[in-house]
């Protein structure tokens, strides 16, 4: 099998090597294949002689010739490139703020820049990556659940499945409080990604949503810490996804966000202790549990095995909802739980969306859609009409100028007219 990284500069990767080694005893692997830029050179060559290190003869680990050498003959490609790299997220970060806005990597307007910077990257791999290999995409590339809307339904490439490190962490944590295995664990949650909400919990033939509910509990290095009040809890009866806390308590998460300063401005600097680690070590450091992306590599590793051992087991994944949330128009990508077999993913059914939920679900989807509207006809009306629908964008006084803002610190990237 071989397993090509599209933003193996990432210093997230050992994880996923780690990962990739874990399943190595079940599946082959023959090649895993480190993709990145050339302004990213340094840190390649730092990951690349690190995963080697890591790896030992398990399997060839490779830094290819170019582009066209890493996807050639690709079972499985892993996305998860950053455009616009740290800089670009400081930004999206930062630009919010100063309309008192949230200013988060995937929620909000931050996440709309992000994503308007990303789309037309994603096309040009999807290109390559269908001309030139068989392989099903695996992709971490954030709003990943957006992108992931893009691709299946506007680019019409269905190899594509969107992941997060969340469910995984979610279930971990759920193991850990019930001491039940995670295979043992069903869930219905569903949502957007990074909008979901956990509405069951089945552990084996129980049904223990309601002793558990009030309990689970799920932080991410991430995310200002902030718990929702148990009334919350016990008002929804479900367990909101922690990126939730940003609209549902907007005010407090904006002043963590203006004290505690930005999270790419903290990534930086844990980015640069990492790399320097890297360079010597033979053992992943400690210290990567800073990020908060931990555990993607479980999500990332496990799927590839999963899909080709054509094992039938359950994962919770971005993909077309097709009739799982029986409420929800079945084109939605949502982020629910599938089963996985024959090298694809089928959604289980899951029952109705709450009314909570589906209503904010809705709302998000078509600022998801509008915004791939305003991509793909280049339209600055759109992409003003996706702000104002967006519950964290701006009102109608401040959305020309946020946007203005958003595209001169984008002009490489994103072209509105
Ligand atoms: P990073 O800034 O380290 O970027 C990773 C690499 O992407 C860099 O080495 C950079 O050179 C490369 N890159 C930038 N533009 C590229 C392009 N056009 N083509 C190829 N490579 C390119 O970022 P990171 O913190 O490692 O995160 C990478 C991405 O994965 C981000 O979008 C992040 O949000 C996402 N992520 C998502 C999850 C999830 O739950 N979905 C978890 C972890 C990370
Ligand atoms: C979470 C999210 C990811 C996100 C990451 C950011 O785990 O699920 O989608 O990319 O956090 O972590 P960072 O360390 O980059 O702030
Ligand atoms: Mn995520």
């Amino acid at each position: 099998m071989k397993i090509t990284v599209i933003g193996a500069g990432s210093t997230y990767t050992p994880e996923l090597v780690k990962g990739i080694m874990d399943i190595s005893s079940e599946v082959k692997v023959d090649e895993l294949i480190l993709y990145d830029l050339e302004e990213s050179e340094e840190k390649l060559e730092t990951i690349y002689q690190f995963s080697k290190r890591l790896v030992k003869d398990l399997f060839k680990v490779v830094k290819p010739k170019n582009l066209i050498d890493a996807l050639q003959g690709a079972d499985y490609v892993i996305f998860q490139f950053r455009v616009g790299f740290l800089k670009a997220r400081e930004n999206d970060e930062k630009i919010p703020l100063r309309y008192n806005l949230i200013g988060q990597e995937t929620t909000g307007m931050g996440g709309f820049s992000c994503a308007l910077r990303t789309f037309p990257v994603i096309e040009k791999y999807i290109e390559l990556v269908d001309k030139y290999s068989k392989a099903t995409v695996i992709n971490f590339t954030n709003p990943s659940g957006h992108i992931t809307e893009f691709v299946m339904n506007y680019i019409g490439f269905e190899r594509f499945i969107g992941l997060c490190n969340i469910p995984v962490n979610l279930l971990h944590m759920i193991s850990q409080v019930t001491g039940y295995p995670p295979k043992d664990i069903f869930v219905k949650y569903y949502g957007l990604n990074h909008l979901t909400f956990l509405e069951k919990v089945y552990l084996k033939n129980e049904d223990a949503t309601e002793k558990l509910l009030e309990t689970v509990k799920l932080e991410l290095a991430n995310i200002p810490k902030e718990d929702f009040p148990g009334w919350l809890i016990e008002c929804l009866k479900m367990y909101p996804n922690s990126y939730l806390r940003y609209y549902l308590m907007e005010k407090k998460m904006l002043k963590k966000i203006k004290k505690e300063g930005t999270r790419a401005e903290k990534v930086i600097s844990i980015e640069k202790q990492l790399l320097e680690l890297y360079k010597t070590g033979d053992k992943i450091p400690d210290q990567l549990s800073q990020r908060g992306g931990s555990m993607y590599s479980t999500a990332a590793a496990y799927l590839i095995r999963d899909l080709h051992l054509s094992n039938g087991s359950v994962h919770i994944l971005n993909t077309r909802n097709n009739g799982a949330i029986s409420n929800l128009p079945d084109d939605y990508v949502l982020e629910i739980p599938c089963m996985v077999k024959a090298g694809k993913v089928f959604p289980t059914s899951l029952g109705i969306a709450d009314e909570f939920a589906s209503g904010l679900i809705h709302i998000v989807k078509m600022y998801e859609r509008i915004t791939i509207d305003a991509y793909l006809k280049k339209s600055k009306n759109l992409a003003l009409k996706a702000m104002l629908l967006h519950p964290l964008g701006p009102d109608v006084e401040d959305a020309p100028k946020l946007l203005e803002d958003i595209l001169n610190a984008n002009k490489d990237f994103i072209k509105l007219e």
